[in-house]
């Protein structure tokens, strides 16, 4: 009986064995069962990857944080307050708007953004009265300010405006993660340019303006 286990097993390694010393040409790779694993799916930095997507591999192309991506313009150089503290709140007013005076188009786009992101709340004229507030009669508690009419906030200078949309204000909540750094202040072009005084751009490209900011200690 023991004997018969001892060739039994005996048998079977040297059948085990001399599959696995197959050593002829191998035309098929073995069974993979999870490809991911088996070979990468690493991003090569300067690479084509239009055809990611084409894979089914998600990619966005969302520039690694602290990193800038080609195009876009350096980020808001001023971090938030501390509660209470409202020294950059200050300080925002000096930021320039990075941007050059918008042309036709991409004020066009700077306008849908605008109402796609703000006008639910500030209305399609600025005027505070979106669909979310209707008034008083909306589902949202307090109103939205008044872009247009406001005494502060229609001659809010664009770099507190930015302070206030890269971080919230009391109610409205922070678009840092919605809208990038470029389309926050394009919007704010659109703000300023339907504000008292503001100028509507014209149909050629307008002439570059302020500089860009101090940029040096840059986070959002
Ligand atoms: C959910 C509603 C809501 C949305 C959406 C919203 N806001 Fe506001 N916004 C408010 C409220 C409420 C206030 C008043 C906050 C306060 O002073 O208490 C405000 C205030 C402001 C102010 C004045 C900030 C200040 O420092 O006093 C600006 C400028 C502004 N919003 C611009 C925008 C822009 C631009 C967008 C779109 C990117 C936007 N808001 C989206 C509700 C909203």
């Amino acid at each position: 009986m023991r004997s018969t286990k001892i060739v039994t097993l005996g048998l079977v390694t040297v059948v085990l064995a001399a599959a696995s010393c197959n050593n002829g040409p191998r035309r098929e790779p073995g069974k993979i069962y999870m490809p991911d694993m088996a070979y990468s799916r690493a991003v090569e930095t300067y690479a084509d990857h239009s055809n990611l997507t084409e894979a089914g591999i998600y990619y966005d192309a969302t520039p690694v944080a602290g990193t800038v991506k080609r195009g876009e313009v350096a980020y808001f150089p001023l971090t938030q307050d501390k509660v209470g503290d409202t020294t950059n709140y200050v300080a925002s007013k000096q930021i320039a708007n990075p941007l050059p005076a918008l042309n036709e188009k991409d004020m066009a786009e700077a306008k849908r953004l605008y109402n796609i992101n703000c006008g639910i709340c500030h209305g399609e004229k600025l005027d505070g009265n979106g669909p979310l507030y209707k008034g008083g009669d909306g589902p949202y508690p307090i109103a939205p300010k008044n872009l247009v009419a406001d005494p502060v906030v229609s001659k809010m200078p664009a770099g507190q405006m930015m302070y206030s949309v890269t971080y919230g204000k009391n109610l409205m909540g922070s678009y840092a993660s919605q809208l990038s750094t470029k389309q926050r202040w394009m919007i704010i072009h659109y703000v300023q340019s339907m504000q008292p005084g503001g100028v509507k751009p014209s149909a050629a490209d307008a002439a570059p303006t302020a500089p860009a900011a101090d940029t040096t200690k840059a986070t959002k």
